[in-house]
Parts: C-alpha cells; structure tokens; sequence
C-alpha cells in the first residue's frame, strides 16, 4: 500500500515562490509513489476575521484549487479538496481541542508570532494548530510534506495523536513531517532576515507564482544582497544565500558547486539565474491557471468529487472517534 499524505494551502494572499518551493513541489514530486490529499485549507483562513471578505474568500479557494492542478497535481490520481466542504474537520477539531492542553498551543512559535502586539486576538488564532491536527489526523496520514516553519505544528499534530490514543485507545496514526533538502525556508527578497510571507506588504519581498514576467524580474534583480560589488562567498549575506537557496531548490546545484561557480562575478549573475528558473518554472503553470479559471463549473466538478471520496475516509475516522469517546 503506497503512503497516505495530506497537506494545504491557506486561501489568502497571494500563492509565492516560498509556498511552491517549500510545499507544492515535493507534493508533485512524489504524487506516483503516494496516495496523496491536498486541500485548500479555507476554515483556517477566517483565523483572521478582519481580512475575511466572503466573496473573495471563495473565489480565491477556487484559485487556490487551481494552481494546484496547474503545478502538476493530477486530480485524476491525487485528491483536491476544500476543507469546509468536508464537515468532519471541524466535528474533530472540537473533539481534539477537549483532549489538548491549553500550553501545548500557548507556546506555538507562530501563534506567539500572530498575536504579538494585538490587542485583542481571536479563539480561532490560538486554535489553528488543533484545526491543523484535526486535517491531518481525519486522514490515517503517514506523511505531511510541508516548509519549515510548519513543522512545529505537525509535532504537536504528533503528540495529540498519542495523547488522545493513550486516553481512549489506538484510534490515530501518528503522522511524520517531511522538510525538502532545499526550498524549506525562503526569505523575504526585500528583507532576508524575514520569512517569505503572503501577508507581507512590498512589492520587493515576494515572487507571487501569478506574477507577470516583468513584475518577477524587478523582484529578483532588486533583491537585497550586500553592499559588496561582486559575489565573495566567504561572507555571503543573509540576502545571497537565500537567492543561492532559491537557485539550488531549482536546479539542485550543491552550494559549494555554485559558489565556485559564481566567486568575483557581480551579483546580477545570480540574480540572472535565478529569474531564468524562476520563469522556467511558473511560465507553464500560469499559462494552464489561466485555462482551468476559464471552466469554473469543470473546476468545481472536481472539487465537489473529491470532497465526496474524501468525506468517505473522514466519516470512517469520525465514526472511530465518536465510538472512542461515547458520542454520536
Ligand atoms: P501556509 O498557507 O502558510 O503555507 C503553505 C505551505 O507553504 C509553506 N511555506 C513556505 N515554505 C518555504 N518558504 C516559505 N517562505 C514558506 N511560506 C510558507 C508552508 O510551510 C506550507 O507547507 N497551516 C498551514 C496549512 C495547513 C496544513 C494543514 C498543512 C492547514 N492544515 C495540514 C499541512 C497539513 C499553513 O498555514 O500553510
């Protein structure tokens, strides 16, 4: 039996080069070997009410779905959903958050990250990585492909699995996160020093994956590098090594290699290179985005099938759960 992997997508923002990189390319990489789910994660996108505009939430769900496909998901083989199409996500979450510690999600880095300096902050913020758990755990998932900066969730996804197995008995497979080698972490081009974000503002820091062709060069030719004329990869910036970063997800062309490669050049080589593989790579898919936007009732079809295949698995897990626990 080949191994079942679930990941997402929150549907805000805009989709960059970070989110393709560190997410969708292993998904696509590895789809033949797995029985893969990928969903459009909607339900966690109203964590930030204030953004939320309800129209556009479902237009960019859709969006979302579709830029999936156009990357190289095949919804033939691979299931493609939107997660409050599927009711069960959140029946467990509400389960899940009765069996989980308020510190275990007090201390999540990236709660602490969102809530820093607000005034007030939403239950929906605190509760994202229960909701995240619950994605995962409705699935049996084994893996969970997904940046760096998620990791800290799946291992508490990890723990509250074991926690809710000793409480109740073995309902849950425990799911292992999978990092790629290179692509994990990319940087903001405007500020190395932050992550890659959709929410950020700033036309510099993000390569969006709709971009046109001029708007991707400006990026990547204005990105921050240091204040030396050429490429002296003894003290590389932050800025250098994250385009070095960019450039060896997309080739993977060891460091080293690359450094040699490029030691006394000015750094509008590398920047050179990086837009080639940055165009090399988005030009196919934004041209098949724009085909499967063109048939939204198509597009919807798919969706609709795979939220019905998909509800089947997540019933037989509620089903386990309610029995578990004596409800239902
Ligand atoms: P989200 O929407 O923030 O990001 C989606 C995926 O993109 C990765 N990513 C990055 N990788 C490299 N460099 C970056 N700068 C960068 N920014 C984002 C993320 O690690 C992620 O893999 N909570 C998740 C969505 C989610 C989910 C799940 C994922 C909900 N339920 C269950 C896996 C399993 C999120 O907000 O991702």
């Amino acid at each position: 039996m080949s191994k079942r992997v679930f990941s997402g997508i929150q549907p805000t923002g805009t989709l960059h080069l970070g989110n393709y990189l560190g997410a969708i390319r292993q998904w696509v990489a590895h789809q033949d070997e797995r029985d893969n789910i990928f969903c459009v994660v909607d339900l966690h996108a109203l964590t930030v009410p204030e953004a939320v505009d309800p129209g556009a939430l479902r237009a960019k769900s859709r969006e979302v779905a579709a830029l999936y496909i156009a990357s190289g998901i095949d919804p033939e083989r691979s299931a493609i959903f939107i997660q409050s199409h599927v009711r069960q996500h959140s029946e467990l979450t509400w389960v899940l958050n009765c069996t989980t510690p308020l510190g275990w999600l007090e201390r999540m880095t990236q709660f602490k990250t969102k809530a820093e300096g607000r005034e007030s902050v939403g239950m929906g913020l605190l509760d994202y990585p229960v909701l995240m758990a619950a994605d995962i755990l409705l699935y049996d998932t084994e893996i969970v492909p997904v940046g760096a900066d998620q990791k800290q969730h799946i291992e508490l996804a990890r723990d509250m699995a074991v926690r809710f197995n000793n409480l109740f008995g073995e309902t849950f497979v425990v799911p292992e996160v999978t990092i790629p080698p290179a692509g994990a972490r990319v940087m903001g081009f405007d500020d190395a020093t932050q992550k890659m974000s959709k929410s950020a503002k700033g036309s510099g820091h993000a390569v969006g994956l709709l971009d046109g062709a001029k708007q991707i060069k400006k990026t990547i030719m204005g990105a921050k590098t240091d204040l030396d004329l050429e490429f002296r990869p003894e003290h590389a910036s932050a800025g250098v090594l994250n385009l070095m970063g960019v450039l060896q997800a997309f080739t993977g062309e060891p460091l080293d290699a690359m450094a040699a490669r490029f030691e006394g050049t000015g750094y509008g080589y590398l920047k050179g290179e990086v837009y080639e593989a940055t165009m090399e790579a988005l030009t196919p898919i934004q041209a098949r985005h724009k085909e499967l936007m063109g048939d939204p009732a198509e597009l919807d079809l798919v969706l609709a099938r795979a939220a019905e295949r998909v509800g089947a698995i997540a019933e037989g897990t509620m089903a386990r759960v309610r029995k578990a626990v004596g409800i239902g």
